[in-house]
């Protein structure tokens, strides 16, 4: 492998990015999933990588190609993506939470194709770990970013979940506008940190989206926000 060092305002970090939905399965050939593209990730990925840092990128369910130059583990469901990021928390100094994860998950899942057998069929559901929110509660010197997608009371929601996870930096996004929405090629953005509202980015690309993020992110982190 090569190895070569990009000067950026990103160079020596090393950011973990998740990117994507999660697939909860019910049995071998079926799953819950959410609408997740995994686009907002992946441009996380590359613009940081971009901007000089050592970029790992965990992706679940993704709509579109990943990235052949950054290093990429695939995963399926919430436990693993706690796993895969449990793996890499130690030694990263940012972990941006992109991925779609999945609330709940059913409570069994059967090794064997679950048979067509009466008129109705209960589906019961557990809810999944809490990625963000239980590495967020023990956080020493990671700088955390968390995602917000809603439909209604975006504010109050934003500021509830950054302090909840316990997050440096929070992206709010109103999925109800034009252009802003899952699979969507831009996205327009709402960003907060632990003292409120920080700025409305317009709407523009999902790499130019992530760039601003990822610019806000580091003076934050020069700053000695964590
Ligand atoms: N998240 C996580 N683990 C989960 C669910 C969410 O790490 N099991 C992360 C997401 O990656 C995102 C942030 O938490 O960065 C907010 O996700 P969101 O779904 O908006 O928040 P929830 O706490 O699940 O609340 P709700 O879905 O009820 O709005
Ligand atoms: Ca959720």
């Amino acid at each position: 492998t090569a190895t070569y060092a990009v000067q950026g305002p990103l160079s020596g970090k090393k950011i973990v990015v998740t990117a994507g939905g999660t697939i909860e399965r019910i049995d071998p050939v079926r799953y819950i999933t959410n609408d997740s593209s995994g686009k907002m990730g992946i441009a996380l990925a590359q613009a940081a990588q971009d901007l000089g840092a050592d970029v790992k990128l965990i992706a679940g369910k993704v709509q579109v190609a990943l990235p052949p130059g950054i290093p990429t583990l695939r995963i399926e469901s919430a436990e693993d993506m706690y796993e895969a990021c449990l793996n890499e928390w130690g030694k990263t100094d940012m972990l941006i939470m992109s991925a779609a994860i999945a609330d709940y998950r059913p409570k069994s899942s059967s090794p064997r194709k679950i048979k067509k057998v009466g008129d109705t069929m209960a589906l019961e559901l557990v809810k999944t770990v809490d990625v963000l929110q239980t590495l967020g509660s023990q956080k020493e010197h990671q700088f955390l970013i968390g995602f917000a997608a809603e439909t209604h009371d975006l504010d109050t929601y934003a500021a509830e979940k950054l302090q909840r996870k316990n997050c440096d930096l929070l992206v709010a996004n109103d999925v109800t506008q034009t252009g802003a929405g899952f699979g969507s090629d831009t996205n327009i953005v709402r960003l907060f940190g632990p003292e409120g509202r920080i700025a409305d980015l317009p709407k523009q690309s999902k790499y130019d989206t992530a760039r601003d993020i990822l610019l806000e992110a580091s003076r934050r982190l020069e700053k000695g926000a964590v």
